[in-house]
């Protein structure tokens, strides 16, 4: 006997089969049992199965549960004064010359207590799990020293214990150079590498390791020396690239068989190809090319023609991207960068899961997968690509759970 049998709905598995890609099921049914999905199927093929609870959807669609895997959850204190700067013409750059930008979140989130850190950002974890999702990467680079980058990876933990959500801790300490190493880079360098990387593998607080690389942060060298380090430990690696120039960061992700490569409005082919080769996801960023009012776009259609799984996330961060709702993610990964509204909702289950390599647990309505599941009381799956600010599913199951 089953725990639960979801009933009377159309499912979205994301498997996708010869002419279905997103491998709908309609008039489906899903069995759960000890928080995993035990069969999908028609109605009627899992019409003969018993279950406590059975529960009829009444057509509604359901999906795998929304993945973030792009975020800054956890910082000290917000940057709309920024935003009010940026709205009088200066620039991300300018900005964060003058001391602001990530440097004065530094600041505020070294201030901030542990209670503080994790009750700001179980607000913003809240209102995303209210619009969907089930998993969110939440990367540390506000602490930029031993002690604060090892704080922000222990709430990440913390949340984890205490939330309905699956979270994915990446450590993120080439993400600015901190004050006071302005004139000690390779020092700093050394420091992530000898001791900061060390310290987390020991206390098993997050399995990947990304790093900023542009020239307001740090170079190819720079990241690479880090990547090798890395590696040697076992850690997956991940980048930001090709976000304001064009570094041939992508490029260098793939070499170390990145998890995956973020932004990338600067992308150039050689990039694209190299991905593809490694089996690199391309992470689009929606709301921090919405806040920063970029003009140029990821290479939407050079990634396609490469067959590079394209996810989408929020990029959720003080700075560049106040964004909290999942769904507003895949609405401007469609409106602005011209995803179909099946590319933007397959990059936010299936391809953000392959984005943290955990696609053999999460992202498709599988057999054997965790029971992450978004209940929409939707016509089409199309509406979730078009409405801008919806609210959120009206069921949201986690581990076999409504939350
Ligand atoms: O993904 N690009 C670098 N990191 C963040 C911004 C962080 C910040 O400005 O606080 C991003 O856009
Ligand atoms: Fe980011």
């Amino acid at each position: 006997m089953w725990d639960r049998l979801l009933t009377d709905c159309h499912v979205a598995t994301m498997e996708p089969a010869p002419g279905n890609p997103l491998g709908i099921i309609e008039n489906g049914a899903i069995g759960i049992q000890d928080g995993r999905i035990v069969r999908v199927g028609t109605r009627t093929d899992l019409a003969g199965n018993r279950a406590r609870e059975v529960l009829p959807l009444g057509g509604a669609w359901v999906t795998p549960g929304l993945i973030d895997c792009h975020t800054h959850l956890i910082f000290g204190g917000n940057r709309a004064d920024e935003h009010a700067m940026r709205r009088a013409g200066a620039s991300y750059q300018e900005i964060a010359e003058a001391g602001g930008g990530i440097a004065s979140t530094v600041k505020r989130t070294r201030e901030a207590s542990e209670p503080e850190l994790l009750a700001s950002a179980a607000m913003r974890l809240d209102a995303l799990m209210k619009g969907g999702v089930t998993t969110i990467e939440i990367k540390s680079g506000y602490g930029l020293d031993l002690e604060g980058e090892l704080r922000l990876l222990r709430c990440a933990k913390a949340l984890a214990a205490s939330e309905a959500v699956r979270i994915v801790p990446t450590l993120l300490a080439l993400h600015a150079l901190p004050a006071e190493w302005k004139d000690r880079r390779i020092g700093y360098v050394s420091m992530v590498i000898d001791e900061l990387l060390p310290a987390v593998a020991d206390e098993q607080l997050a399995e990947t390791v990304d790093a900023f690389c542009e020239d307001m942060a740090f170079s190819s060298d720079e990241v690479e020396r880090l990547f090798k380090a890395a590696h040697a430990r076992g850690f997956r690696v991940k980048l930001h690239a090709e976000q304001l120039s064009n570094q041939n960061g992508a490029a260098l992700a793939s070499k170390y068989n990145a998890l995956s490569a973020d932004h990338l409005e600067h992308l150039d082919e050689h990039g694209a190809a190299a991905m593809a080769e490694a089996g690199t996801v391309a992470v689009l960023l929606p709301g921090a090319f919405y806040a920063l009012q970029e003009e140029r776009k990821p290479p939407v259609q050079l990634l396609r023609d490469h067959k590079v799984p394209i996810a989408v996330a929020t990029d959720c961060n003080p700075g560049t991207s106040p964004l909290l709702s999942p769904t507003l993610a895949m609405n401007m990964a469609c409106t602005l960068f011209g995803l179909t509204p099946e590319e933007a909702l397959a990059g936010m289950t299936i391809n953000g899961a392959k984005a943290l390599g955990i696609e053999e647990e999460i992202g498709t309505v599988a057999v054997g997968k965790a029971a992450d599941l978004c209940v929409w009381r939707l016509e089409s799956l199309a509406e979730l690509g078009y409405w801008i600010g919806l609210p959120g599913p009206e069921r949201r199951i986690y581990a076999g759970d409504d939350t």
